[in-house]
């Protein structure tokens, strides 16, 4: 017996960006006045009106279990929107749809599902999970630098080097935190390395809903369009979405992951083990928000409202970029604690430092230090107050690219 009670590997993992600003920030007054939190990136737009009422109204389901594969309507739904939104055509089944608690819970389950051992790739900077998937697993986590140089995304370069010892490699798209969208080429080649590897590609879509100009691409499009005779052309791919951003329904705790489906068909025999269900209330309602997109639209032209704030108060200022997409500013600065420390102690803003949101790269560079991140949630009168307080700590912290 090794005397430990707990699995030192949780420890192991980092402290949590939140507990960490609240430790950096711990004991410094800010300035009198209001203070704004931009460092989650809760949505703070409300979802439709009827949502609470579809939920009410499935009630008389709760007295039985939800079935590990959801509610065929769900999966009918979700594989509906998938394929008007992503115009996949071929279309994709209902089966190789899989509801999840929230797109977390399915992003660490893949850790789970591949088969070990092996290299579980994955950008720096990342949403925590997804490190968390490979180092409970038995997996081993490699951090790819996402530098503005490569678009912020991994390069696929590497993931080729790496390809032949992989097992899972995760990407973002588009990207929390930077809102950068991977382009159809980057995402085709990233399907043709898993192939050609024999790895599983996922790609975390939970932003793909809320961008500026066109709609992202999605990796299922990439496959349908590559599609040959006789073969799933959702081979070795995952796409992860949520209603999360989408509907502004983070509580609803309604996730889906889909695409090859073995790979569902596993991760369904796996949640009969190893994961709860989804209520069927939630996954009514859930069906319910995929079959309308005026709700999408109104919450998407809510965050353009803010970007396009952003862009005209911090527009000129060094350290700024827009982002395509996401709910997120990423911007670069000469030092990613002492400039958040400023924007509290100076303007009573928190913002996140960078180098909270990924762990060093397996290269040795840290692409996510050097920059704050700020999430654009609030209304658009907070949102402005806190960009003007902003202004004159990037034009004097600000790098320009
Ligand atoms: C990149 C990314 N993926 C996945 C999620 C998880 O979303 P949820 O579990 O609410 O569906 C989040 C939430 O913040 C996220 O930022």
């Amino acid at each position: 017996m090794s005397g430990a009670l707990v699995n030192p590997a949780i420890a192991q993992l980092g402290a949590h960006p939140f507990p960490r600003v609240a430790a950096l920030l711990e004991g410094i007054e800010p300035p009198p006045g209001d203070t704004i939190d931009l460092t989650i990136g809760e949505p703070r737009v409300a979802p439709p009106d009827w949502l609470a009422s579809r939920l009410a109204e499935h009630g008389s389901t709760l007295g039985s279990y939800p079935r590990n594969e959801g509610t065929a309507a769900f999966r009918e739904a979700a594989a509906g929107w998938l394929e008007r939104r992503f115009r996949l055509d071929p279309p994709i089944a209902p089966e190789a749809v899989m509801p999840s608690s929230g797109a977390r819970e399915v992003l660490f389950q893949l850790g789970l599902l591949a088969a070990g051992p092996g290299l579980a790739l994955m950008p720096t900077p990342h949403y925590a999970p997804y490190r968390a998937a490979a180092r409970l697993t038995g997996l081993e986590a490699v951090y790819l630098p996402s530098a503005e140089e490569h678009g912020f995304l991994p390069d696929l370069d590497e993931v080729d080097r790496l390809g032949p010892e992989t097992a899972l490699f995760t990407v973002c798209s588009p990207t929390n935190p930077e809102g950068a969208v991977a382009d159809p080429e980057y995402l085709a080649r990233a399907v043709g390395l898993a192939r050609r590897h024999g790895f599983i590609l996922a790609v975390d879509e939970c932003y793909s809903e809320i961008y500026r100009g066109r709609a992202p691409y999605g990796v299922l499009r990439v496959c349908a369009e590559r599609a040959e005779p006789g073969a799933d052309p959702y081979a070795q791919v995952l796409a992860v979405n949520s209603l999360s951003k989408r509907s502004s329904a983070p509580g609803l705790r309604v996730g889906f992951a889909a695409g090859d489906r073995r790979l569902v068909k596993s991760l369904i025999d796996l949640r009969a083990y190893a994961a709860g269900t989804v209520g069927c209330p939630n996954l009514a309602a859930a069906a319910d928000l995929l079959g309308d997109e005026s709700h999408v639209d109104r919450i998407r032209a809510f965050y353009r409202e803010l970007f396009d704030a952003a862009d005209t108060i911090l527009g000129d200022l060094p350290g700024y970029r827009s982002p395509e997409a996401g709910m997120f500013l990423w911007l670069r600065v000469d030092d990613d604690e002492a400039a958040a420390l400023e924007c509290w102690e100076s303007a009573g803003l928190r913002v996140v430092p960078g180098s909270y949101l990924g762990p060093e790269a397996h290269d040795g560079t840290a692409p996510a230090a050097g920059y704050v991140r700020v999430a654009m949630v609030h209304d658009l009168a907070t949102t402005r107050l806190a960009l003007e307080r902003l202004a004159p700590i990037l034009m004097k912290r600000g790098v320009a690219a």
